[in-house]
């Protein structure tokens, strides 16, 4: 079967041709970031106007890429929510049109959902293993942050355990960034200047428990302003003092990561930790979870960078495990902002 898949939920345009076994026949992702740089974030109507002029362009790549027209699909796969709005349309009208004309069958894909199974994905450089269910998965982006218990591909049998309450964990990166004066997204610059750093340098310009110890929802939102009130009462930090207080924010936000994950996995009575998200790339998580992993006799997945973060590939695969299992949706599909998984966690609780 050859799936193809396009995303378009937030800043990134992507298509790619999967097939049911997770091979990446074609991977194309057009990032939307210099566009939304200079906001300091992503800017909805910004996002939606680029993705309609892009996603047609991403589309015929891909199909090229792989070496197929939309005749040898077996299906096209959408992200359907969560997302904006606007954004999400883009991507659905295409998924639509092509499925009519070509007589394909569509189906719509959860988001969150394509970021939980992307560590199937075959790629250069892929791990050789693949966890077997039931895992536990910390999905850490710049949109969501959660952790979930995975016992199988559907949308019945993966569960929400925690989530944060305010901010995302790339969130925070961002905003960080943006009041330390290092641009955007600010999740890869803190992450660099964090490894020159000694975070017990920094004091306790940024708190610790973040959130409460015994629960496995996270709240980013207290370290942020801590970081913010530092900064107005003695200014922009440059040299040494920037790179302590990177790693001390960094520090921060990777050990409730770590922290929370391990317990949950242990409280599952789960094996097997999967990471997933864009925030799975900094190097300061992938070494302290790999550590805690260690200790605790988990063993970890972490899937290469490109599967990480939004892709099209994500979409493709598990589009195609919708449409094996005989799922197909109605060319009347509309997106929806919200995800299709459970929530446990209320946003906007406050720290907890
Ligand atoms: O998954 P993703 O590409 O897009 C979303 O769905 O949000 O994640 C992007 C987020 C951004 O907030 C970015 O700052 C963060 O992931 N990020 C990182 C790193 N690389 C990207 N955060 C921390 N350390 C990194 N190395
Ligand atoms: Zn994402």
């Amino acid at each position: 079967m050859r799936v193809l898949g396009i995303e378009t939920s937030c800043d990134e345009t992507a298509a790619a041709v999967v097939t049911e076994g997770g091979d990446v026949l074609s991977d194309v992702v057009r990032s939307q970031v210099a566009l939304h740089a200079p906001y300091g974030g992503v800017v909805p109507e910004v996002a939606a106007r680029d993705h309609a002029r892009a996603v047609v362009p991403v589309v015929r790549e891909a199909l090229s890429r792989a070496g197929v027209t939309a005749a040898d699909l077996d299906g096209v796969a959408v992200t359907s929510r969560p997302g904006l709005a606007g954004a999400l349309l883009v991507g659905l009208q295409a998924a639509k049109g092509l499925a009519w004309a070509a007589g394909k069958p569509l189906v719509g894909v959860d988001h969150l959902v394509g970021h939980l199974l992307a560590v199937f994905l075959r790629r250069n450089g892929a791990p050789a293993e693949r966890p077997a269910f039931p895992y536990v998965a910390l999905l850490a982006s710049g949109g969501h942050t959660a952790i979930y218990r995975v016992d199988g591909p559907s949308l019945g049998a993966i569960r929400e355990l925690g989530a944060t309450r305010d901010d995302a964990a790339g969130e925070a990166f961002d905003k960080v960034a943006k009041l330390l004066g290092l641009g955007y997204p600010g999740g890869p610059v803190v992450d660099r200047l964090a490894e020159g750093g000694d975070a017990a340098a920094a004091g306790d310009a940024v708190p610790r428990p973040m959130a409460r110890k015994d629960s496995l929802e996270f709240s980013f939102s207290g370290v942020k302003t801590a970081v913010a009130r530092h900064v107005a009462r003695r200014g922009r930090p440059e040299g040494q003092a920037l790179r302590d207080l990177c790693a001390a924010f960094q520090g921060a936000v990777v050990d409730a990561l770590v922290q929370k994950t391990v317990r949950a996995a242990r409280a599952e009575g789960v094996e097997r930790v999967v990471l997933a998200g864009g925030v799975a790339a900094n190097r300061g998580l992938r070494a302290r979870m790999a550590a805690a992993c260690a200790r605790r006799d988990l063993a970890l997945f972490i899937p290469p960078f490109a599967s990480c973060t939004d892709n099209g590939a994500m979409i493709a695969y598990a589009g195609a495990l919708r449409l094996a299992a005989g799922e197909r949706d109605a060319l009347d599909l509309a997106p929806e902002t919200r995800t299709a998984l459970p929530r446990v966690t209320r946003k906007g609780g406050g720290v907890r």
